[in-house]
């Protein structure tokens, strides 16, 4: 299940952060000036201040019952763009479980159907194999090499650009992902 990230998530929120901080931070983006948030509080807050404005979709990801990782659009663009760039992380412990790509499936039939965006982006770290899988299988377009694209731990970064349209997948990428034998095991 999806849905969005809440203040009183923080506790199993820092539980689980704090056991795949090893697993978590080659992939994760930093900022070459700002301080990262100083708390959970002010992290939701600004999640908040953005979903409010439209500009992102802050899931998180529950597998039955328990909050297991987060998916997130942001980025998200109107006019003649129409476009939502997603990230994802999930716990080590559920990994390989196809939990990720039925999420990302997920969001993006909502972006595309519920919002009426027209353009889904994911930004990989070429060395990021996992995540590559995610949108392999998921059929997304490889779009190519952006230079030194996103901060993470402390440089700028080469990433691979994955896109889809939503004229690309007119029935829904959940139900292709299902179709394809896809889907949570
Ligand atoms: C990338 C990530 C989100 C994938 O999520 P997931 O829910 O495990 O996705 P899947 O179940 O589809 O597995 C994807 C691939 O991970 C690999 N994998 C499988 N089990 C694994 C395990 N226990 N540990 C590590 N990788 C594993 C496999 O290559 C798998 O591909 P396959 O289905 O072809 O075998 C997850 O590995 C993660 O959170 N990594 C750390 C943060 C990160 O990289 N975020 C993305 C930044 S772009």
């Amino acid at each position: 299940m999806l849905r969005p990230l809440r203040l009183r998530d923080r506790r199993e929120w820092e539980e689980l952060r704090r056991a795949n901080v090893a697993w978590l931070e080659r992939w994760e983006a930093t900022s070459p000036t700002a301080a990262p948030p100083s708390s959970f509080h002010e992290y939701v807050r600004a999640m908040d201040r953005q979903a409010r404005a439209g500009q992102a979709l802050p899931f998180v990801i529950e597998l039955g019952g328990e909050l297991v990782g987060q998916l997130t659009a942001s980025s998200i663009t109107r006019g003649s763009f129409h476009n939502a760039v997603i990230g994802y992380w999930v716990g080590e412990h559920v990994a390989g479980r196809g939990v990720t790509p039925t999420a990302v499936a997920m969001v993006c039939d909502y972006c595309w159907f519920e919002l009426g965006l027209h353009r889904v982006e994911i930004n990989i770290r070429p060395e990021n194999a996992a995540s590559r899988r995610v949108v392999e299988k998921l059929g997304f377009r490889d779009e190519g090499v952006r230079r030194r694209f996103l901060h993470i731990q402390g440089d700028w970064r080469d990433h691979r650009s994955y896109a889809l349209t939503a004229e690309e997948v007119p029935g829904g990428l959940l139900r292709r992902w299902h179709q394809a034998g896809g889907g949570v095991r």
